[in-house]
């Protein structure tokens, strides 16, 4: 019964994988996606989405990264998952859900689910150019403009040699609007041999047992939920070993919170200060009030002092 930590593009980055494998509870976790067009990228590039591959492509608390693709050039495609598997990479994961209009309109992401032959094409193009024993992964959702055709999606990417797929149980269309269609996706994981993941709308302990209920996947993927309760996963660990979980307390976030902000800070453009830092916020305001009333107070600002006074006042609960 493994969870997995959920690739977010803006969010989820080096910094955030280490701050959640350390609170715990994850067996794997996957990179933000690395766009590929029709050339070899710079070891660079994989290095910065995933400076873990300096460390046997694992978070500080031994927990295995995988690092994700996006693109629909299958000889290009491949080419890269080579190159980031030379790099340190043991897991690839293909990016086939992603519902942003840049991407789509270079038929990557999501686009591809209306090409089943295509997703098949790009997965046996990444198969055939990994070294023996490096896992290869994908990661699509329902469908496109419908919840059609992912019976079909499924089959050419196991057809095709992928180890592992994780369903987000919605279409593009459906964005991020609540239910996922977990029930949707017990039909491929009754099709298909190798393990599929359930991913979607997982926020609390209850959706978690009811998405390996209707989905009948025991592997869960969370990405929203855990920003919103930062110890979801450990939660859930927790419940299987009999033991009542602890929620975290906004003191014990806080000080993940002003880290967070300390070491994103110094990865990114000036211009961009405080911008994950407020992306966090307004996830663990679902379940923490105070940090509505902590983004309130910064969220004009891209000034370092300015935004670190507040954090550090509101861990010594001055405010
Ligand atoms: C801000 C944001 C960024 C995302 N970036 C990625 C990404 O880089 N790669 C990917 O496969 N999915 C990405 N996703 C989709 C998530 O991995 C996940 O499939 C989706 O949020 C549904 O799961 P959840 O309800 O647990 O959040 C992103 C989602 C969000 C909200």
């Amino acid at each position: 019964m493994n969870v997995l930590l959920a690739p977010m593009e803006g969010v989820v980055d080096f910094n955030m994988r280490r701050i959640l494998t350390h609170i715990g509870g994850f067996s794997r976790c996957v990179t933000e996606f690395i766009r590929v067009t029709d050339h070899g990228l710079p070891n660079r590039v994989f290095l910065r989405h995933c400076p873990e591959l300096d460390q046997n492509c694992e978070t500080a608390s031994n927990v295995p990264v995988a690092v994700q693709l996006l693109g629909s050039n299958p000889e290009a495609m491949a080419s890269n998952a080579y190159r980031a598997a030379i790099l340190g990479a043991k897991t690839i994961d293909i990016n086939f859900g992603c519902p942003a209009k840049t991407v789509n309109k270079n038929e990557g992401g999501a686009k591809l689910l209306n090409s089943p032959e295509t997703m098949y094409q790009i997965v046996r193009h990444i198969k055939q150019s990994l070294p023996e024993g490096i896992k290869l992964s994908a990661k699509m959702r329902l469908g496109y403009e419908q919840r059609h055709g992912y019976l079909e999606n499924a089959i050419a990417v196991e057809a095709a040699g992928a180890d592992e797929l994780c369903v987000h149980a919605r279409s593009k269309t459906d964005g991020y609007k609540p239910p996922a269609y977990w029930d949707l996706v017990d039909k491929i994981q009754q099709q298909l041999s190798i393990n599929v993941v359930i991913n979607g709308e997982i926020w609390n302990l209850d959706d978690w047992q009811e998405a390996k209920r209707q989905s009948g996947c025991s592997d869960t993927m969370i990405g929203r939920g855990i920003l919103a309760q930062p110890d979801l996963a450990k939660q859930i660990q927790e419940f299987q070993q009999g033991i009542s979980p602890k929620p975290l307390t906004w003191e014990e976030i806080m000080v993940y919170v002003h880290e967070y902000f300390l070491t994103t800070t110094v990865c990114y453009p000036k211009k961009f200060l405080g911008n994950r830092l407020k992306q966090w916020l307004s996830y663990l305001k679902i379940n923490y009030p105070q940090a509505a009333r902590l983004l309130e107070n910064i969220k004009r600002s891209r000034d370092f002092e300015f935004i670190d006074h507040h954090l550090k006042n509101e861990m010594n609960g001055k405010l």
